[in-house]
């Protein structure tokens, strides 16, 4: 049994790292806190019986839903005969002008929230797909059942809330949006596994000029989820679900645990095809050179085909072309620049829109991007050491 022992050796060598990586997964488990109450929606509405065999039931002032405020017409469901839900259990269907809401508290210090949810289409037959607007204290998001990106009838997204703390009251709306429709086949969407992660703001790091560069920093995956999140596009680095990075289409957010991802527990796959992908400007001194370290490759989900990637970094535009064989590969680059003006942007473009022969859509995975000054002395001099030499010097010259 080489393999146990091998471990045993690994962890005794390596006691800070393990530590480490115990403190890392102790604040992962604090941040993944469920904020929400009946998130699943499985707490059953007063007058339905967990037996009952209707599949939708209108919710009433004598039919309420623990833990939701509702208006409008909102609907229980459950899931069989054409309804496939994750875990099979229960959803709410917003209907005609639904409106259901919850608020919760947020931690002591100021924290990020992001939220996960399922969206899936309560139909197969329909002319159009009504909106769902979920609001947050600092942000809003329209989602609609557009596009089948994986396998599911049903799929998850991630949307940036807001920032709060202080035990401020954090309030989640999500609102239906009737569509144009010449006949009756309007489909409402159903909502379902929400989940609620606070992340704390990201602080610059010397390895890594790049925040989030490793794109660990999202929404929190839901654990039988074997299908990612989407995100959607999020314009503004500030209000994005992938902490301080832009999207542009549509990425899927890939979990360790369900694909292959190059380094730590997520990375991002760019499924939307062409210039979809992910964007942002740094803050670099004018005239320095850097560089700028990445990995690209595919998520083991059986994309094949050749990826084109271009990568920005400051006035540096190269393409990157990565054949894939959709069995989990991946390759680090870099890209040498120098910074000509202070807000430098980088970014991550698709040139390719894929599907795997099951209809899949798919695309390049980028991971790990490392940006670093390339003129960066060795010894670096602590600021300490360099305020004394000052104050000897100012002292020397009086
Ligand atoms: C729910 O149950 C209560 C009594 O338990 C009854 O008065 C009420 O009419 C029921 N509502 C519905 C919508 O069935
Ligand atoms: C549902 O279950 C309850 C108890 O769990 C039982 O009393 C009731 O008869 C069941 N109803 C149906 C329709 O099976
Ligand atoms: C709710 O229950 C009350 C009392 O049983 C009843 O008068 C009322 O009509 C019910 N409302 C609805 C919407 O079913
Ligand atoms: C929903 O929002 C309303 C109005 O803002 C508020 O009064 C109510 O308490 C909220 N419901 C929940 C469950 O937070
Ligand atoms: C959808 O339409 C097809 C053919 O038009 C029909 O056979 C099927 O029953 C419809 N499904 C639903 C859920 O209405
Ligand atoms: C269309 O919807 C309206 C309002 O919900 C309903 O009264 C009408 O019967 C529906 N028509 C058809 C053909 O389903
Ligand atoms: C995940 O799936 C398992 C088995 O299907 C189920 O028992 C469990 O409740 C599910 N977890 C969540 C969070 O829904
Ligand atoms: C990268 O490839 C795309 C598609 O072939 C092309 O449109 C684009 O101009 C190329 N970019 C660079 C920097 O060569
Ligand atoms: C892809 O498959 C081909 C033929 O099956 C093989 O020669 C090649 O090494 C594979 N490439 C990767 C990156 O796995």
């Amino acid at each position: 049994m080489p393999f146990p022992s091998s471990i045993s050796i690994h962890k005794m060598q390596q006691q800070p790292l393990s530590f480490s990586i115990f403190f890392f997964f102790f604040l992962l488990g604090f941040a993944s806190a469920d904020y929400l109450q009946n998130s699943d929606f499985e707490s059953l509405p007063k007058n339905v019986t967990g037996n009952s065999s209707v599949a939708f039931v209108l919710l009433n002032e004598n039919n309420t839903m623990p833990g939701w405020t509702f208006q409008g017409t909102v609907q229980y469901v459950t899931a069989g005969r054409g309804v496939t839900l994750p875990d099979n259990g229960h959803a709410i269907e917003l209907g005609q002008d639904a409106k259901v809401n919850q608020s919760f508290k947020a931690n002591g210090d100021y924290a990020n929230y992001i939220l996960t949810f399922s969206l899936a289409p309560c139909g197969q037959n329909c002319s159009a797909n009504a909106k769902v607007i979920v609001s947050g204290p600092d942000n809003q998001g329209i989602f609609s059942f557009k596009q089948h990106y994986g396998k599911q009838a049903w799929q998850s997204y991630g949307q940036y809330l807001g920032l709060s703390g202080h035990e401020e009251s954090v309030s989640l709306v999500f609102e239906s949006q009737s569509v144009e429709s010449e006949d009756n086949s309007t489909c409402w969407p159903l909502i379902d596994s929400l989940l609620v992660k606070a992340v704390d703001k990201l602080v610059q790091g010397k390895d890594n000029i790049l925040l989030n560069g490793g794109f660990e920093s999202g929404p929190e995956f839901l654990s039988n989820s074997t299908e990612g999140i989407l995100l959607d596009s999020a314009l503004s680095p500030v209000e994005s679900p992938l902490r301080q990075l832009a999207v542009v289409g549509t990425i899927r957010y890939i979990d360790s645990k369900h694909f292959s991802v190059p380094h730590g527990n997520a990375a991002v796959e760019i499924v939307s095809g062409v210039s979809a992908g992910i964007h942002t400007e740094v803050s670099l001194a004018q005239g320095s050179a850097y560089n700028l370290d990445f990995t690209l490759g595919d998520a083991n989900n059986a994309c094949e085909g050749d990826f084109i990637v271009e990568v920005q970094a400051g006035s540096v535009v190269q393409n990157f072309t990565i054949t894939s064989n959709g069995t989990g590969s991946a390759k680090k680059s870099s890209i040498k620049f120098e910074a000509v003006s202070s807000a430098t942007p980088i970014s991550f473009s698709s040139f390719t829109s894929s599907q795997t022969k099951d209809g899949i859509f798919c695309g390049p995975v980028v991971d790990d991007v490392v940006l670093l000054s390339s003129n960066s002395p060795k010894i670096a001099i602590k600021p300490s050491i360099l305020i004394c030499l000052l104050l000897l010097i100012v002292i020397l010259w009086y």
